[in-house]
């Protein structure tokens, strides 16, 4: 009997795009395989809620690892992963996106003569002060199978020098969930919940070192949303690194619940989130995964970064770049409310089919031979 695929997921981002390719390996039949959560993201709100909205089956192998600065967090992933492939080894490793988890599983698996398999490769940012970016960069160069969602992606591994035998464009995996679960977040308005119409609110997400982690940098932010909340009303979801860095700052009573026009929450489930999504009349966001979704949508969105791995969604979606300047926000923003702003067009094959996409290809990657024997490395 063949070993089973390792699928690995272990911060939020992770788990919308592993829930697709389960389904997809599921329906097709052919393929074992076991889910592997690193435990990167620990809280209900950050992790048990996708799994259950998402119909994602509980972890077969948990690995418990918890926060941590990135060498102690990513040193802890490798570790523990590393002991779950010498007692149980798989046909090859699949890694999302760009988390810590991401690179830890790729380089365990690798250094064993593991297979690995990176699903979202190929984006660059080409700023490597991102944490990501690293991640992103090193998960590609020990991928034996790159599979990738936009153009760009190709067009930067080949660049690389990646053979070409490797890549395949398979279209975007996030997509798949927003496809499957659009109807019933439609459904939701979650908006109204809050007296909020369709269009008559902004939607908020930060939580990028580089906008929140400097004090000075985050209360500039902080005032310039209440700011923009006095033309249109804000529903920030506030994500934990946030909040923690709110309350270094001293500005934690500034996203405290309770503020008339800035609505702040916790983090929301993904349904919920995609509810006040779909019916926000803007996004303002740090998070690469939501200027994919906006631009599905077709909702404005103002991306608070200075570049993006994620050039589509600027040069054929909603997205613009914002950076976190004032000036540039608020003249974006005031386009936005009068109503200029590019409609944005239909990303090729961002169509809900990139989780059985995965699937056929690892399929017949996997029935082509076995990956060719790499020696396994000495372990001490
Ligand atoms: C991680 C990813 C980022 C992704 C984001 C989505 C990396 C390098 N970064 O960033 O790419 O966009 O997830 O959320 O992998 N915390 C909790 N509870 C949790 C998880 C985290 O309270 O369940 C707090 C902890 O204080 C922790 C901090 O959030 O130190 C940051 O968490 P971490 O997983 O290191 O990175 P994120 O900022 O979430």
């Amino acid at each position: 009997m063949m070993a089973p695929l390792d699928l690995v997921a272990g911060a939020r981002p992770n788990f919308m795009k592993l829930a697709p390719v389960v389904r997809a390996l599921h329906a097709a039949g052919q393929l074992p395989f076991r889910i592997v959560h690193t435990g990167q993201h620990y809280d209900e709100t950050m992790t048990d809620v996708f799994f259950e909205e998402l119909r994602i089956p509980v972890p077969d192998v948990y690995l418990d690892v918890g926060s941590g600065s990135h060498g102690a967090q990513t040193a802890r992933i490798l570790e523990r992963y590393e002991a779950h492939l010498l007692k149980s080894r798989p046909a090859a490793t699949v890694v999302f996106g760009d988390v810590n988890s991401t690179v830890a599983c790729a380089l365990a698996a690798v250094k064993l003569g593991v297979p690995v398999v990176h699903v979202e490769a190929g984006l660059r940012s080409f700023d490597r002060t991102m944490p990501e970016e690293i991640n992103r960069l090193l998960t590609d160069a020990v991928a034996e199978r790159l599979l990738v969602s936009e153009p760009s992606g190709l067009a930067n591994l080949r660049n690389e020098g990646v053979p070409e035998s490797k890549i395949r464009l398979v279209g975007n995996v996030m997509i798949d969930t927003l496809v499957d679960q659009l109807p019933a977040a439609r459904e939701r308005a979650t908006a109204r919940s809050l007296g909020l119409s369709p269009r008559g609110y902004g939607l908020i997400t930060l939580h990028r070192p580089s906008n929140v982690d400097d004090p000075t940098k985050l209360a500039l932010i902080v005032d310039l949303l209440h700011e923009l909340a006095r033309d249109l009303p804000l529903v920030f979801p506030v994500h934990p690194r946030t909040l923690a860095a709110a309350g270094r700052a001293g500005i934690e009573e500034k996203l405290a619940r309770g503020q008339d026009r800035l609505i702040c929450l916790p983090p929301q489930p993904y349904g919920a989130n995609l509810s006040l999504l779909a019916d926000a009349g803007v996004v303002l966001t740090d998070s690469g995964g939501l200027q994919e979704e906006s631009t599905v949508l077709g909702v404005p969105c103002l991306t608070m970064r200075e570049n993006t791995e994620r050039p589509i969604t600027v040069e054929l979606g909603t997205s613009r770049l914002v950076g976190n300047d004032p000036e540039r926000i608020r003249g974006a923003f005031a386009e936005v409310l009068q109503g200029r702003w590019r409609q944005g067009q239909a990303i090729p094959l961002w169509d809900g089919q990139a989780g059985a996409r995965v699937a056929q290809e690892l399929a017949a990657w996997l029935a082509a031979g076995p990956p060719t024997e790499r020696p396994t490395l000495q372990t001490a």
